[in-house]
């Protein structure tokens, strides 16, 4: 059985912080001019079937860079498009590529993948979980914030597939997590369920944005309406209304905290300008570590 990566649920505190050191060492290597072979004569398939920028040029760009090639696969350009049984394109794809990276609606079709593809398997963002972003953003506390665990960390907005992988995270690696989402918007019940059951420490869901931002170390907001909801975007507006990153809701933030964007960001909607492009966002860092993080993560699965 390969490994694959489906959630964070997958792994442990120690794979997963294990996973982060390594991106940090890739990192330095990669800023010291190191050239990386490990994976040469490697290949793997990105099936994606949503937009993509940063996922897709990050996992080719850390393929690349680790000497192995990719083949891009849209959607709706495979045989997918025309109701070909995904056990049937798993085992297709299992003969020609070392890896899939697949970026999809239902967290099921990743699960049906996995389930008869004989190569890893990577979730690069379902309804449900976003999970190889949430571990760059780790990288990226850890590195301008020190251990995550002594850290409170705010999620405002939508309990979306970030928000699910997030979740997952404070309940495996064990760090306080405050969610505010609106009534009627909040993130998996399961998830949510499963991960306070496991966690060391607090992860609370409330509605009042100002009271999960007090206090936190660190601030992470993503769109109101996610791939997939766009006929929902002006409900949705005003639904949100509340809840956008501003100066005065950071305001009630310790100065010193710093702001998360997975991007991208629609500015005037969850986050303003201002608080986009000042210095306590570090959405720019987080971006370059999907790179890195996915260089650790086909590391480990892909060799
Ligand atoms: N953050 C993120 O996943 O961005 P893309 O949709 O551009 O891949
Ligand atoms: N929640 C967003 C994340 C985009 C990277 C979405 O699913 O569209």
């Amino acid at each position: 059985m390969p490994k694959h990566f489906r959630s964070l649920q997958e792994f442990t505190k120690k794979e997963l912080l294990g996973l982060i050191d390594r991106a940090i060492e890739l990192k330095k290597e990669k800023q010291a001019g190191r050239i990386h072979q490990q994976l040469m004569g490697k290949t793997i398939g990105l099936i994606f079937e949503k937009p993509s920028t940063r996922t897709r040029v990050s996992f080719e760009a850390a393929m690349y860079g680790l000497g192995g090639r990719v083949i891009f696969l849209s959607g709706r350009d495979t045989q997918l498009a025309r109701s070909e049984p995904l056990k049937d394109m798993s085992r297709v794809m299992s003969r020609y590529v070392d890896g899939m990276v697949v970026r999809t609606f239902g967290q099921e079709v990743v699960e049906e993948l996995a389930a008869f593809a004989t190569v890893p398997v990577i979730n690069a963002l379902t309804d449900l979980h976003h999970p190889c972003q949430v571990l760059s953003d780790i990288m990226t506390v850890i590195e301008k914030k020190g251990p995550i665990e002594a850290l409170h960390i705010a999620w405002v907005g939508d309990g979306n597939n970030m928000a699910n992988s997030w979740i997952q995270a404070a309940g495996i690696i064990g760090f306080d997590l405050t969610l505010a989402c609106p009534k009627g918007y909040e993130p998996d019940a399961e998830i949510l369920a499963a991960s306070r059951k496991m966690a060391s420490k607090k992860i609370q869901l409330i509605t009042d944005p100002a009271q999960a931002v007090t206090g936190a170390d660190v601030v992470n907001v993503d769109v109101w309406a996610s791939m997939g909801q766009e006929d929902e975007q002006e409900e949705r507006l005003r639904i949100f209304s509340d809840y956008q990153l501003g100066r005065e809701l950071l305001a009630k933030a310790p100065a010193e905290c710093i702001v998360l964007h997975c991007l991208p960001a629609h500015r005037g909607e969850e986050i303003t300008d201002e608080v986009l492009e000042s210095a306590q966002c570090v959405a720019f860092d987080q971006a370059e570590n999907k790179m890195h993080i996915h260089k650790a993560i086909l590391e480990r699965l892909i060799v």
